[in-house]
C-alpha cells in the first residue's frame, strides 16, 4: 500500500488514558478510520476521538491499512511510578540510541517517550521526505507508547510548520507549549525557540506562552496534593558547561529574558517550585545541582537532591544525530552512565 506510515500514539489534555493516533499518507485517503480492540478489532474510530483500550489496532482506510499494533493505555489515578525515555536531538543519521530506545519499548519497559526538540536534521529537507522519513524511522516506539514532543531550532522553518503537521499534542498551540497529567506527575512543554527566533516569526507567541505558563505553573502548584512533581521540558538549556559551545552555554535568553523584552523564565520556575527541568540541544547528557540565579540551592552538602530548594536540570541531548556528540559524552553501549534520586519531604520545596 502507498502510504507513508507513520503513527505516533499521543496522550490528549488531562486524561491520562485518551490516546490520539496521528499518521501521514502520500495521497489523499477522503476517510481516516482506526480499527482498534482487545482480542479482535471489533471497534472503529473515523476522525475524531474515541475511547481507546488496551490492545491491537491499524490505521488506514480502504485504500490501504497499516500493520498491526499493540498498545498499553496508561493507568488512570496517581500512585503509579512513570517510566518515561527521555532524550532530544535525534536524527536520521547516526540515531545511535535508536535500537536500545526499540528495544526497551518492546519489552514495555516505557509508559512514555519525551523527545525534547531537533527531529531528524531537518524535517523539511528535501521538500518533508526527510520528516517522513524520520517519521517511519521512530514508529517502532512511537506506535507503542505516547510520544510527546516539544520544538527545537531545527524545526524552525516556515514557521514550524513540519514540526506543528507531524504531532498532535494537547491543547490548541500546535504542539508548541502544553501540559499533561500522568500519574503523580504533571508534565509540562514549552518552546524555548520563540526566544530564539521572535524576531523572524514575531513576538505574540513570547508574550502567549509566558502568559499561559504563569498560569499553569501556578495551578500545578496548587494542585501538588494530587500530582506533587511539576517536571518541564524545553529544547535549550539555561545552563550548560560543554566547552566546545560556550555561545550556548552563557546564552541566557530563556533564563533571564531577552534584550529590551524581558519575560525570562528562571524566576517562574522559582517561584512555583518546579522539580525537575529538562532540556537537549547539547548533544551531552549533563545533570546539576539544584540551581537558581547561578547558585546551589542543595538540600544539603551530604544530600544535595533530597529536599532541594531550587529545580534540578538534566541535559539529554545525546540521541544521535550527524552533528555527532559533545565532549561530555561516552558511549557505554546502553549501559546506566548516571542515576539520581530526587527526595522531598513536603509537596513543594516554597512551602514552610
Ligand atoms: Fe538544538
Amino acid at each position: 500500500m502507498s502510504l507513508g506510515l507513520v503513527r505516533a500514539l499521543q496522550v490528549i489534555e488531562k486524561k491520562s488514558n485518551d490516546i490520539v493516533v496521528t499518521w501521514t499518507t502520500f495521497h489523499n485517503t477522503h476517510e481516516s478510520t482506526v480499527e482498534y480492540g482487545v482480542d479482535y478489532m471489533n471497534k472503529r474510530a473515523s476522525g475524531k476521538a474515541t475511547v481507546f483500550k488496551d490492545g491491537a489496532y491499524h490505521a488506514g482506510s480502504e485504500y490501504g491499512w497499516s500493520e498491526l499494533f499493540f498498545f498499553h493505555v496508561p493507568p488512570q489515578g496517581t500512585q503509579w511510578p512513570v517510566r518515561a525515555a527521555i532524550y532530544g536531538d535525534m536524527g536520521n543519521k547516526n540515531a545511535r540510541s535508536l535500537s536500545y530506545l526499540q528495544d526497551e519499548t518492546e519489552r514495555g519497559n516505557f509508559d512514555l517517550i519525551l523527545h525534547v526538540g531537533d527531529f531528524a536534521y531537518n524535517m523539511h529537507d528535501d521538500n518533508g521526505r526527510r520528516g517522513d522519513q524520520f517519521m517511519r524511522q521512530i514508529q517502532p516506539i512511537a506506535a507503542l507508547v505516547p510520544y510527546m514532543t516539544c520544538p527545537g531550532n531545527h524545526e524552525a522553518f516556515h514557521n514550524f510548520s513540519n514540526y506543528k503537521a507531524r504531532f498532535s499534542m494537547p491543547g490548541t498551540t500546535e504542539g508548541m507549549f502544553y501540559s499533561f497529567d500522568l500519574g503523580p506527575v504533571h508534565f509540562v512543554s514549552i518552546s524555548t525557540e520563540y526566544y530564539y527566533f521572535y524576531k523572524k516569526y514575531g513576538t505574540d507567541p513570547l508574550y502567549n506562552q509566558f502568559h499561559w505558563l504563569e498560569k499553569e505553573l501556578a495551578k500545578a502548584d496548587k494542585n501538588r496534593a494530587e500530582h506533587p512533581w511539576i517536571v518541564l521540558m524545553g529544547h535549550r538549556p539555561m545552563y550548560c558547561s560543554n566547552k566546545d559551545d560556550v555561545e550556548d552555554c552563557s546564552d541566557e535568553l530563556t533564563r533571564v529574558g531577552v534584550p529590551r523584552i524581558g519575560l525570562g523564565l528562571e524566576t517562574m520556575l522559582k517561584q512555583y517550585a518546579v522539580d525537575l527541568v529538562i532540556w537537549a540541544h547539547e548533544h551531552s547528557y549533563e545533570r546539576s545541582w539544584p540551581l537558581f540565579n547561578s547558585t546551589v540551592y542543595n538540600g544539603t552538602k551530604e544530600e544535595p537532591y533530597r529536599n532541594p530548594r531550587a529545580p534540578v536540570h538534566i541535559i539529554t541531548g545525546s540521541a544521535g544525530c550527524q552533528e555527532d556528540h559533545d565532549p561530555f559524552f561516552m558511549d557505554l553501549k546502553g549501559k546506566v552512565i548516571d542515576s539520581f534520586w530526587l527526595i522531598k519531604d513536603k509537596l513543594s520545596f516554597n512551602m514552610p
